[in-house]
């Protein structure tokens, strides 16, 4: 099997261990919520993307989730396009230390600052310099319990796309799918039997035909969340293995 391991640049691996990284916190309804991850220092990376309403929207998705993520007992967590690390460092509040947390980012202040949010939420995070998951196959064959991407989408020229820095957090190229779509082939390679993927869309992507177009990989989805936040309409879309739905 080919490797490609030499393109990807792992860096950081850290654990602050005297931190605690779960905190529920259970209101008088007994709902029970999620800290949000400390990430003030995201503002000193400035071509990092800073978390906004889609940020939130998945972190309210993954939430929503909560006690069937924890029942799967993961062991690997992977986000690609990490940018501030608040995604990963909130799942990790979730799950705990039992996981292992992956991160991936085209632009490396990204990783840099997904590292530090590490760092500041007590939690261990491989955060890797390269695109999608190019060099970390096939070791991630068949083994991500949770994915999350939230790619950029937003609909701009083709050419965008590899403008570089902050550019690369939201030039989605046609109808701002370019880049999603070219990720879409890896997913069924890397999710795990029993995985999760999580994916936010706009209305421009139209997610009808993404969820179409995942059933040809053998995933079947669903929107699980939606929200106008100012002209966009995100959407928060789950998938999972066709079996698995079957199953449950
Ligand atoms: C909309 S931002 C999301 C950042 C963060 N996950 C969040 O939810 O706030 C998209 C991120 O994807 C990264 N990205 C874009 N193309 C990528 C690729 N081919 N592989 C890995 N990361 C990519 C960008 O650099 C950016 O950090």
């Amino acid at each position: 099997m080919k490797s490609d391991s030499i393109r990807a640049t792992t860096v950081n691996q850290c654990w602050v261990p005297s931190m605690g990284v779960t905190s529920d916190y259970r209101a008088a309804d007994g709902t029970i919520a999620v800290d949000t991850p400390l990430y003030d220092h995201v503002y000193s990376y400035p071509d990092v993307y800073e978390p906004a309403e889609d940020t939130f929207l998945l972190l309210d998705a993954l939430e929503k989730d909560m006690v069937r993520i924890r029942e799967m007992d993961p062991e690997v967590v992977l986000e690609v396009g990490s940018g501030s690390g608040v995604v990963t460092a909130f799942v990790a509040k979730i799950i705990g230390h039992s996981a292992h947390y992956v991160c991936t980012d085209k632009n490396p202040s990204a990783c840099l600052c997904t590292a530090e949010t590490g760092r500041k939420n007590g939690v261990v995070v491989s955060s890797v310099v390269t695109s999608f998951v190019d060099g970390l196959l096939p070791r991630l064959e068949d083994s991500v319990d949770v994915l999350i991407f939230n790619p950029p989408y937003v609909v701009t020229p083709s050419d965008e796309i590899n403008n570089g820095g902050i550019a690369y957090a939201w030039a989605g190229g046609v109808n701002g799918r370019e880049v999603m779509d070219q990720f879409f082939p890896i997913v069924p390679k890397i999710l795990s039997e029993k995985g999760i993927f999580y994916l936010v869309v706009i209305k421009e992507n139209d997610p009808d035909t993404i969820l179409q177009e995942l059933l040809k990989y053998g995933l079947q989805g669903e929107v699980v969340l939606t929200r106008k936040a100012g002209l966009e309409i995100l959407s928060i879309l789950k998938f999972t293995h066709v079996a698995t739905l079957q199953d449950t």
